[in-house]
């Protein structure tokens, strides 16, 4: 029996996971929520292994006790999916620092925090995969969305580093970096400020339609969950999941453009070694 234990499963992707573990006859699932009230739907499922448990990811002492009264039910983690987290649309310069600060503390520290949890009972175990919800913005970028680019930048360059730590203690880590797909998240999960320095006014439409992605982007949220499950299945997990062409393609072309960059300068980059 494999135990998940999914964050932010009211909705989005973390529903459509929790759904495909709970359906299966040996998995057990932790389906963490801020509010369990929205976890109804694992009710036609069987109760003797799902437990829910109620987090939001800014609180400590919810982890602590929502970590600890999964392990006291199946005894261990098995995958780690931090799933949970929103989203942001402004211009850099426009952006409320406050709602930018409180968008880290969901998808970077909220991120941290779980881990850092759960870490001990895998490492006690020497076992265990770490799912981490990036996203295509962490492999390029666009305008507007570039706070929220750099909390997901945060989880690539956190996770490549936790990957290197553990994976000598039987841990695995698997960024995933989904392209716009059809979710809450940019519905009432992200805040939208529309330019109001008119320097800015050609960004205004990336923003006044960002919504129409909950019914109209191309990710399916299933199958994105779908491929999560099967990936984590294997007895190696990819490093990284890009999924949907945005990510496939708009992610290659931009770190391509990067390393011929890099190239470029070689003489230069390597002139400043003594
Ligand atoms: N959909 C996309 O286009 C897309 C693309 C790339 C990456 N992602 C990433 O995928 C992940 C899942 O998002 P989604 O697309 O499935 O969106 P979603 O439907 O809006 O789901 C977001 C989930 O995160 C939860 N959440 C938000 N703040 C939380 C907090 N402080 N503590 C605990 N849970 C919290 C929400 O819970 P509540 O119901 O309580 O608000 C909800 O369950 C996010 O990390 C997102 O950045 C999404």
């Amino acid at each position: 029996m494999k135990t998940w234990f999914i964050t932010g499963t009211s909705s989005g992707f973390g529903k459509e996971l929790a759904t495909i573990v709970a359906r299966q006859s040996d998995t057990q699932l932790i389906a963490a929520a801020r509010h369990t009230d929205d976890l109804a739907y694992l009710d036609v499922f069987d109760a003797t292994r799902i437990e829910k448990v109620s987090i939001d990811v800014t609180n400590e002492s919810q982890i602590k006790t929502g970590v600890a009264q999964a392990i006291q039910r199946f005894g261990t983690i098995d995958v780690l999916v931090n799933n949970a987290g929103l989203g942001y649309f402004s211009t850099i310069e426009e952006s409320d620092m406050a709602k930018v600060r409180y968008m880290f503390e969901v998808n970077v520290m909220g991120l941290a925090n779980v881990t850092r949890t759960v870490l001990p009972t895998m490492r006690a175990h020497h076992a265990g995969i770490i799912i981490n919800l990036s996203s295509a913005l962490a492999l390029t970028t666009l305008p507007t969305m570039g706070f929220y680019s750099a909390t997901k930048y945060a989880v690539e360059g956190y996770s490549d580093t936790l990957r290197q730590e553990v994976k000598d203690l039987g841990i695995q880590i698997m960024t995933v970096e989904p392209s716009g797909a059809r979710t809450q998240w940019s519905g009432r999960s992200s805040q939208k400020m529309v330019p109001t320095i008119a320097d800015y006014a050609a960004f205004s439409d990336a923003i006044t339609t960002v919504s129409d992605s909950v019914t109209q982007a191309p990710g399916n949220p299933h199958r994105i969950a779908q491929v999560m499950f099967d990936q984590a299945n294997l007895a190696e997990v990819p490093a990284h999941l890009p999924l949907g062409e945005f990510a496939y393609q708009g992610g290659l072309a931009n770190l391509q453009s990067i390393v011929s960059e890099i190239k470029s300068r070689e003489d230069l980059s390597l002139s400043t070694d003594d």
